[in-house]
């Protein structure tokens, strides 16, 4: 009788394998780091071919920890780094280029111009993606044109084009699948969200043709079983989803109006929207969230570049810590910022404003300013601009939010959660298991197979970490509120000077 169901996390810098048991708990993990390549300035590739091994290593070390042969194991669910281009040979599997990651910025004079010629909206409409490199389109574009040979042996139907997790299947089953999943797929700027279909237009305009995408199927469902060697048995291929959709799955996010941020190197966070797409207002994506027993749910998402990112940073560039860990006691060690902000902008500012060119400010200071008061600032600066994209959401969805539901390497930042739900007089619930992505992964897979029943069965498995209630009063946040929104004004106006 299988036991468990093993989810793989194919994230930007590691791979990572997990088996899960029916009431959601860790049987047994792997994880393994790879190569980051930067070619020039603003460009990150990462290697297909590592990608692959170490997610295949992965999978097979966490199995043999946990005393399994894969005969044990009920399904695999994959959930993946989104956007990231690979382009490979059908008939050699080998990719033509480099993965071309969700970072990279080669393509966005290309994206300029398409902006120039008056396309974003169009592009919006029906992809619910603002017209960035980000995306994935003009990264395959980019391979056409500048590989020798590419757009030729693309047009004979000789490349096949995936996101990770159809390069994962694509591996797994010896090139028997080329398919992805629908929130995937929501993410290439090639697909229409309304229709769910590839659309012909925004292919040709980006001169990408069709032969080489994959076939979008649901989130959850039985795709096929694993070829390789990789395990002793065939394992069916049953749950795909991008890993933020993943998170959301995993974080119970399952009504509209529930939200979950994850607090990585930047912010992601999503409202699930239910089953129409909601446009949005303010420079938020509209987003598929996952495919279910017939059912697709949207979501509105906003990122933050500088989350727990601006930890490291105060670490390693500022010294005044020595572990990430310390920020929470430095920062406690006064009672507020002393009237300083810190707006992050290191990398521009992401939703809701997209200003590629703000830069990090530090305001306010005095000559009695210490360390303790720019920690706290730092981590002030994470919740503020959690704050600014919630709203947004409101005002985009005209749902109210009941509560936050948390994630992320930065979630475990008390210090931080408790003041995220003081600005937001909103509860905050970080549960026990910090791993949503891949609980929400492996819960799409067991759901297909039956390993859990319904929806219903996996809320009973979600386990309650810690809740933060709000407990500063109105007045006393408001000030601080008005201040950090003064102080984004002040780095947007110097960026536009
Ligand atoms: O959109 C990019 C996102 O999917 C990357 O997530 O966790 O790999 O940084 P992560």
């Amino acid at each position: 009788m299988p036991q468990y169901i093993l989810a793989l996390d194919q994230g930007t810098t590691s791979s990572r394998a997990i088996l899960f048991d029916r009431k959601g708990r860790i049987v047994a993990q792997a994880q393994k780091e790879f190569t980051q390549f930067f070619p020039k300035p603003g460009w990150v590739e990462h290697d297909p071919q590592e990608i692959w091994s170490t997610q295949a290593g992965v999978a097979a070390e966490a199995t043999v920890k946990a005393g399994q042969n894969g005969r044990s194991i009920a399904a695999l669910g994959i959930t993946n780094q989104r956007e990231t281009v690979v382009v490979w040979n059908r008939k050699t599997g080998k990719p033509v280029y480099n993965a071309i990651v969700w970072q990279d910025r080669r393509t966005a004079a290309f994206c300029d111009q398409l902006r120039t010629e008056g396309r974003e909206e169009g592009i919006r409409e029906k992809t619910g993606l603002l017209l960035d490199a980000y995306f994935s389109a003009s990264k395959v574009r980019w391979i056409l044109d500048n590989v020798r040979g590419a757009r030729r042996k693309a047009e004979a139907g000789q490349l096949a084009f995936g996101t990770i997790d159809s390069w994962l299947i694509w591996n797994f089953t010896q090139g028997e699948l080329h398919i992805t999943d629908v929130s995937n797929a929501s993410r290439t700027m090639l697909f229409n969200i309304h229709t769910l279909q590839w659309d012909d237009e925004l292919l040709a305009l980006f001169d990408i043709p069709r032969s080489m995408l994959p076939e979008v199927r649901s989130s959850s469902e039985v795709y096929g079983h694993t070829k390789t060697t990789v395990f002793a048995s065939k394992i069916p291929l049953a749950g795909i989803a991008g890993d933020q959709q993943a998170a959301l799955f995993g974080q119970h996010c399952s009504e509209p109006g529930m939200v979950k941020s994850t607090y990585g190197t930047g912010c992601f966070l999503l409202m699930n929207t239910g089953t129409t797409p909601v446009p949005s207002r303010n420079k938020l994506l509209t987003t598929v969230a996952w495919q279910l027993n017939g059912q697709v749910h949207y979501a509105l998402e906003g990122s933050i570049f500088m989350a727990g990112a601006v930890v490291q940073w105060v670490r390693d560039n500022l010294g005044i810590i020595k572990t990430a860990a310390e920020i929470e006691a430095l920062a406690r060690q006064v009672s507020g910022t002393g009237g300083v902000y810190f707006v992050p902008a290191f990398a521009g500012l992401g939703a809701p404003h997209w200003d590629p060119y703000a830069r990090g400010t530090l305001l306010g200071m005095s000559r009695a300013t210490t360390a303790a008061h720019i920690a706290r600032a730092s981590l002030e600066a994470i919740a503020f601009q959690t704050m600014d994209v919630l709203e947004a959401m409101k005002t985009d969805s005209g749902l109210p939010i009941a509560e936050l539901r948390v994630d992320g390497g930065a979630s475990a930042n008390n210090l931080l959660m408790q003041f995220q739900a003081d600005i937001l007089h909103t509860t905050v619930i970080r549960p026990r298991i910090l791993e949503s992505t891949a609980l929400g992964a492996a819960y799409l897979a067991g759901l297909a197979v039956g390993y859990w029943a319904s929806p219903d069965d996996i809320q009973s498995t979600g386990q309650l970490g810690k809740v933060f209630k709000p407990k500063a009063g109105l007045t006393a946040t408001t000030e601080g509120i008005d201040g950090w929104h003064r102080a984004v004004r002040a780095v947007r106006a110097w960026s536009q000077d």
